[in-house]
């Protein structure tokens, strides 16, 4: 059987014309001036906040470092060094507004959000001069709009609110009409608009609020001691010992097995991976999922767009062959950023594994944003660190066809599933994997002059397993696999 996915001529039209915007704004500054702190407050959102840092830094000074040289007046003593002194420092006062917004705002509730990034945007390079010349600059509303627009195209963004196209288009006739005026008036806004330092002042003060907000919400996690079914159901994956939870200095806690494995908890997953998981295809294609985590569900659903793609379709297709009812417990293998979580029915108990730490912290972001919440592991699909027929609902989707054994892990979601329930793995084919990840430039590196090609497991799914059934999906590009365990004593 073969399913498919309808697409929207209309939203394609709409995906590619803000595409094509954001890609004019790297050649005309009025459309960058809008597009640029959009890009910036998206790609700090990706990215752990020094590394976010460290490529913002690098966009900004060496691009600035080739362009601006002829404009500066080289007089100094020592000009190249002069020069290279201003670029970086004027760099870094561009980037660290971007970094107070990563470091802020995913701490403070709803609306919030949006506010660090312009306050911080008019705070932190004022300071700066007003330390430069002894007094507080005036300051022009222009930059807090524009990053203000930024922020709120990103949160919608991010909740993936139906009103973004409309905010994003609202804010750029907006955008165009400012530009309008300003060109034919002959002034500049920042002068008919001026603010004055008490703006500056209110901003500072903003943004030291904020900050302080931020610091005294560190955001709440609930500890493993208070979990102890969820406990009782683990076991370590290499000796099949249970698992009991040890608080260790600094209020942090571990999992220690009887026989004295010890499997510590980092940022509230517990970590069951020996060097050994990561050799072979698990390890190539890990380095991949650590590099991408911070993009991967963006990816998707850009990727979606261009292609007129309703991505909420997109998951029901596979997802609506589970028998996932409210009380189940529910396993997804290689969870990723936990996105098939959103299309299971509320008030089912999750469990998530993956093998990359990257992915799994974004799933933590996604469900904090999504208000649910998941027991997540960091460990190989291989050896699932679970005890025998724990969980109403075992899935996998994505990923298999690069492990190093996809016989185990298969033998290894049966073990977990309970007798009866019902199974599904779904990944891409090889037709799928060689018409865009070897294209990606990305994935190419990854994906181009493979040995392994994509084999449909459904000869690795053991014989007496009932209900076996093969469904390709998406015109072929994925499959979808669902068989269900055997009944106790049948
Ligand atoms: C294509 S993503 C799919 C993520 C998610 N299931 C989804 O549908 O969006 C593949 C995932 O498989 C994970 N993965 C790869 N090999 C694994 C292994 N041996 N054990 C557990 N997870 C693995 C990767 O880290 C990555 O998160």
């Amino acid at each position: 059987m073969s399913t498919n996915v309808r697409s929207s001529r209309s939203s394609q039209i709409v995906a590619w014309a803000v595409a094509s915007l954001f890609l004019l704004g790297f050649f005309f500054s009025p459309i960058g001036a809008w597009t640029g702190p959009i890009l910036g407050v998206w790609f700090v959102g990706t990215q752990k906040p020094r590394r976010g840092f460290l490529w913002m830094l690098a966009f900004s000074f060496i691009p600035s470092l080739v362009f601006n040289w002829r404009k500066f007046p080289l007089a100094g003593p020592a000009p190249a060094l002069e020069y290279l002194g201003w670029t970086l420092l004027i760099a870094v006062l561009g980037v660290l507004p971007f970094t107070f917004h990563r470091l802020v705002s995913p701490r403070l509730p709803g609306f919030l959000f949006t506010l660090p990034f312009p306050l911080a945007t008019v705070a932190i390079p004022s300071l700066v001069l007003a330390l430069h010349l002894g007094a507080v600059p005036q300051a022009g509303v222009q930059p807090f709009i524009a990053a203000w627009f930024a922020a709120v195209v990103v949160w919608l963004w991010n909740h993936e609110s139906r009103a973004t196209t409309i905010v994003f288009a609202a804010g750029f006739i907006l955008a165009a009409g400012f530009e309008f005026f300003r060109h034919f008036s002959g002034s500049r806004l920042p002068e008919i608009l001026p603010i004055g330092a008490t703006f500056v002042w209110i901003c500072l003060a903003g943004a030291l609020v904020l900050s302080i907000w931020a610091l005294l919400n560190p955001g709440k996690r609930q500890t493993w001691a208070n979990r102890p079914e969820t406990v009782a159901q683990l076991r370590s994956p290499f000796t099949g010992n249970p698992l009991h939870v040890a608080s260790e200095k600094a209020g942090r806690e571990a999992l220690l097995s009887t026989s004295g494995e010890r499997f510590p908890i980092r940022n509230g997953i517990p970590t069951f991976l020996k060097p050994e998981d990561l050799t072979g295809d698990n390890g190539k294609y890990n380095h991949l999922y650590e590099t991408i985590g911070g993009f991967y569900d963006d990816t998707q659903r850009v990727a979606c767009a261009f292609k007129g793609l309703d991505r909420d379709e997109y998951f029901l297709v596979y997802m609506r062959m589970l028998e996932a009812k409210p009380g189940d417990s529910v396993l997804e293998t290689s969870v990723g950023t936990g996105l098939s979580f959103k299309y299971l029915p509320r008030g089912v108990k999750l469990s998530g594994l993956d093998l990359s730490a990257e992915m799994l912290a974004n799933c933590q972001a996604n469900l904090r944003r999504w208000e649910m919440d998941a027991d997540l592991y960091l460990g190989n699909a291989e050896s699932l660190p679970f005890a025998d027929s724990s969980f109403d609902v075992v899935f996998h989707v994505g990923g298999i066809s690069f492990f190093n054994d996809q016989a185990k892990a298969i033998r290894e979601m049966i073990r977990v599933a309970k007798p009866g329930s019902l199974l599904l793995i779904s990944d891409e084919t090889e037709e799928y994997a060689k018409a865009t990840y070897e294209k990606i430039p990305i994935t190419s590196s990854y994906y181009k002059n493979r040995q392994t090609t994509v084999k449909i497991p459904i000869d690795l799914v053991p014989p007496e397993m009932q209900e076996i059934h093969l469904e390709m999906i998406k015109g072929g590009q994925f499959y979808a696999i669902t068989f269900r365990k055997p009944a106790a004593g049948k």
